[in-house]
């Protein structure tokens, strides 16, 4: 028989006049065939009719009607072990669309929830058919007849915790532990629609810094409450141990995926009033100063206010505890640099500066460029030690005509042999760089003399340098900000405006200054910074980075990162850098504008979430 013969065999059409329609084919021949009527009545069955549309209405006043399913244990048993457990639940036709991997579900016990979440969805046949097959799929794209009552729709829950009200001396709380009772068979599957229970579920504080609203799938999780978002704030008091900004966060995402857009929401709710940090143990508190530096001149719109927000917006923010509009207290310091000049992007007040060759005295790698060899280093230190004790000012083009005096060379290289020949040529090469000269000091205050003007508690400082042409000279001054900062904080005599001022360092393309590297010059910088790191929560430093490739941030800076926020990457080395569980890396490729993965350990369980759609301040 050929296949098509077999599929017009028999052809079930609904007729929706009461009766079914079968159509039997008797012979090979058209003519035998044999169109019968059969009435209803002849395929009653003994069970209440069903109708797909009118389920669980019946179950009603015990929470159970706006349920996606129940609990099964037809088609393998319930179970939970120490390693994972194995809960299955049946999701009914009406639901089906709206469950999703991920989707966060609560199964109650009576006395407590089970708060679980969806990670594997199956469709398994009511009746056994082979439904891969040639015929069948032929006649399926012909006409398909199958309804989504024909198949049974199956959830695995993965428990997540258990939800249960725990007394305290106020009076009764929500708590959260470890799964470990699993559901009785038959009860109901709910969607979460209360927020302190998602929010204890996921261990999510209830209040602190905003970063955006729990979703799943790139849908916003919604709930019975006004607004009916889910905030996600990160800890920001010393009810468990420090604020978590002192453990650093990181905000990686490819070019474009709004990283600049949400650090400046994140940043903005540091600098409210109320937000106070102490400092060493002592009971003094203060606003922290945000120390940022701007690579693409976007940051001193703190600024302003979002000429775009609406009353609308006006109202969620407040419901949410989202600190938003202008920061008056934000001042852009400029580094003068002969030949090029600021215009600014904001009115804020603009304070010039610049860096005095002193300052090498102490941070040889300032002048000295990545991927120098030990030895040349070691020949940089030599050079500056002799050159800083003569007398005089020194200037970078006193050392220059040092260096590059023939006498110089003489002394070091072919008498002494201090430094190998051809080691000092090479330094020398390296170090002239005539847009340095440019950068030294300039006819402007020397920074170390401004310190108490940078680090001010509730101050917004702003370094751009995007006006500056030379990359070298770019990375000069963000890197002399970065030492100045971690130089004081980690010395005991270190200048009391920065070691007093509780300080957040928000870090753009940090990838360029924390890469692991060759060569003494980063090794230096990036051992002080992780030092730097380690003890943030001591003496007040918290870093923001923001980078596209976080993968070449060094391993030891990376680990004293707590905080992780997750962007679109589509570079695979960069997401495997990450080392998210499974399930959400997969995510990281698809996530959109605004959508994250939050690793905070400390914090909450790993999450999506959605930034704010609109900046709290100015940003174009
Ligand atoms: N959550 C968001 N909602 C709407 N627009 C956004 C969002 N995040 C970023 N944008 C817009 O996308 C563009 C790129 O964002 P930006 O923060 O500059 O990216 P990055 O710093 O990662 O290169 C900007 O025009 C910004 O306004
Ligand atoms: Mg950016």
């Amino acid at each position: 028989m050929r296949d098509e013969d077999i599929l017009s065999f028999v052809s079930r059409i609904s007729s929706g006049t009461g009766t079914t329609k079968v159509v039997i084919r008797t012979s090979e021949n058209e003519k035998d065939l044999v169109e019968k009527e059969i009435p209803l009545k002849e395929k009653q069955h003994p069970f209440e009719d069903y109708d797909p549309d009118d389920r669980v209405s019946e179950v009603s006043g015990n929470g159970s009607d706006n349920a996606l399913g129940i609990i099964t244990t037809g088609l393998e048993p319930l179970e939970i072990t120490d390693t994972g457990a194995r809960i299955t639940g049946y999701i009914t036709t009406k639901c089906r669309r709206d469950v999703r991997l991920g989707t966060y579900v609560i199964v109650p016990y009576g006395d407590e929830d089970l708060f679980a979440r969806i990670w594997k969805l199956q469709y398994v046949q009511e009746y056994a058919v082979d439904d891969a097959t040639e015929i069948h799929s032929r006649r399926m794209l012909h006409f398909n007849d199958t309804d989504e009552v024909d198949y049974k729709f199956l959830a695995c829950l993965d428990p997540i915790c258990i939800l249960y009200e725990q007394k305290t001396n106020g009076g009764v709380s929500l708590a959260r532990r470890m799964g470990d009772r699993i559901p009785r068979p038959n009860t109901p599957i709910l969607p979460v629609t209360e927020k302190a229970k998602i929010q204890t579920g996921l261990n999510i504080p209830g209040e602190g810094i905003f970063m955006g609203h729990l979703s799943v799938g790139g849908e916003l999780v919604k709930t019975q409450a006004v607004p009916p978002t889910v905030p996600y704030y990160l800890r920001n008091d010393y009810s468990m141990g420090d604020p978590l900004i002192f453990r650093h966060i990181l905000v990686c995402g490819s070019t474009g995926t709004g990283k600049t857009f949400l650090t400046k929401n994140i940043l903005r709710q540091f600098m409210s009033e109320s937000n106070r940090y102490r400092l060493r143990g002592s009971e003094e508190k203060k606003n922290p100063c945000l120390v940022i530096m701007d690579p693409q001149d976007e940051y001193s719109q703190l600024f302003e206010d979002n000429p775009e927000l609406t009353r609308e917006d006006d109202f969620n923010f407040r419901a949410e505890k989202v600190n938003f509009g202008a920061c008056k207290n934000t001042r852009t310091f400029v580094a003068k640099v002969e030949g090029e000049a600021y215009t600014g992007r904001s009115r804020a007040e603009q304070i010039e500066f610049t860096i005095p060759f002193e300052m090498v005295r102490s941070n040889s790698w300032l002048i000295a460029p990545v991927g120098m060899t030990e030895l040349q280093y070691l020949g940089v230190d030599l050079l500056l030690e002799d050159y800083f004790k003569r007398s005089g000012k020194h200037t970078y083009s006193g050392f220059m005509d040092f260096i590059e005096d023939d006498q110089t060379r003489d002394k070091y290289a072919v008498d002494s042999g201090k430094i190998h020949e051809s080691s000092y040529d090479g330094i020398v090469r390296r170090v002239k760089n005539r847009a340095l000269a440019r950068v030294f000091d300039q006819p402007a205050r020397p920074i170390t003399e401004i310190l108490g003007q940078i680090f001010r508690p509730g101050q917004v400082s702003v370094f751009p340098t995007e006006y500056i042409t030379s990359p070298r000279i770019r990375d000069l001054i963000t890197l002399t900000l970065m030492s100045t900062i971690v130089d004081n904080k980690l010395s005991t005599a270190g200048e009391t405006a920065v070691k007093e001022t509780p300080i957040i360092l928000g870090l753009d393309e940090a990838h360029r200054y924390l890469a692991s590297a060759s060569g003494e010059h980063s090794r230096r910088l990036i051992s002080k910074f992780a030092d730097a790191a380690r003890q943030g929560r001591k003496e007040g430093l918290g870093l923001f980075l923001i980078t596209q490739d976080p993968q070449d941030i060094d391993e030891t800076v990376f680990k004293q990162i707590n905080t992780r926020i997750i962007l679109n990457l589509s570079n695979d080395a960069a997401i495997g850098a990450m080392k998210v569980r499974k399930e959400f890396e997969k995510r990281i490729p698809y996530l959109k504008k605004g959508q994250m993965i939050v690793q905070s350990p400390d914090n909450s369980d790993m999450v999506e979430i959605i930034g704010l759609s609109r900046c709290v301040v100015r940003h174009i």
